[in-house]
């Protein structure tokens, strides 16, 4: 108990100067945390996520800025249909359910990714979870559901070139800028720190353009098993490191 207490504070071997501004996570392993343990898969999924709650929440105590979830992915409609059923209800019932507290506790939530495809009884409840919150100023919680980052910069490209055509934007006017403006995550900084878990060592079509300059930090860790401590040692790491952003090192 005493610790859990203490890890409310940021741990004293973090800098506060030094935390990254936005997290993000790919959360995998949860399959085999179930699998392990002779439960179904789902059972995995469940207890993903309490460990995305108490991570949000973490983020937060801690004085992170923003913090995106890779939920689900353009790919993971190969999964078996039960599965995938699974998940587009859980995502429905989560997000009706928390949806109060999220706002008690000021989130700004947002989705990312083409949500054209996902059930209507999701989409209405992920409406009404961005319109409810979107006045909220505390950490922006972002969830990347059907999410593949190859078809958002196709999608970027795609309204880029309709505006070129339709004369509103110049080609020599496009730019990193405009270019960003165009992507999902329009108006969320990129993330300084990628959290992978179960071990391995792959970006998996997330976040292609945003990740250019992200610390990717990958543990063996199942994410089920993920929890405040672990949290804490990535950070850990994360602070350890130099970032040049591809130029030269500033001693300080
Ligand atoms: C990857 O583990 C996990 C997922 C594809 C789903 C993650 C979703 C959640 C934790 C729920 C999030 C809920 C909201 C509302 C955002 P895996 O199944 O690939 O595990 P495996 O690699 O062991 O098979």
């Amino acid at each position: 108990m005493a610790a859990k207490q203490l890890l409310q504070e940021i741990p004293t071997d973090l800098l506060r100067e030094r935390m990254p501004r936005h997290v993000a996570v790919i959360m995998d392993g949860n399959g085999r945390w179930a699998k392990r343990r002779a439960m179904p898969r789902i059972m995995g999924h469940r207890k993903g996520v309490d460990v995305l709650k108490d991570l949000l929440r973490c983020c937060r105590d801690w004085g992170i800025e923003a913090l995106t979830a890779y939920a689900f992915s353009t790919e993971n409609w190969g999964r078996p249909t039960e599965e995938v059923e699974f998940l587009m209800t859980l995502f429905e019932r989560v997000l009706r359910k928390e949806l109060r507290e999220m706002m008690k506790e000021n989130v700004q939530i947002r989705f990312v990714g083409n949500l054209e495809m996902l059930p209507d009884s999701l989409r209405e409840e992920i409406d009404r979870a961005v319109e409810a919150t979107r006045v909220n100023t505390g950490i922006r919680f972002t969830i990347a559901t059907n999410y593949g980052g190859r078809q958002e910069i196709l999608q970027a490209c795609r309204s880029i070139a309709a505006a070129v055509k339709d004369g509103t934007l110049a080609l020599e006017d496009i730019d990193e800028s405009i270019f960003e403006r165009n992507l999902y995550t329009n108006g969320i900084c990129d993330p300084d720190l990628l959290i992978r878990t179960s071990g391995e060592m792959r970006i998996s079509n997330f976040l292609l353009w945003q990740m250019a300059y992200a610390e990717i930090y990958v543990t063996d860790t199942m994410w089920p098993d993920f929890d405040r401590a672990q949290f804490h040692t990535a950070l850990r790491d994360y602070q350890s490191r130099e970032r040049r952003f591809g130029k030269v090192g500033i001693q300080l």
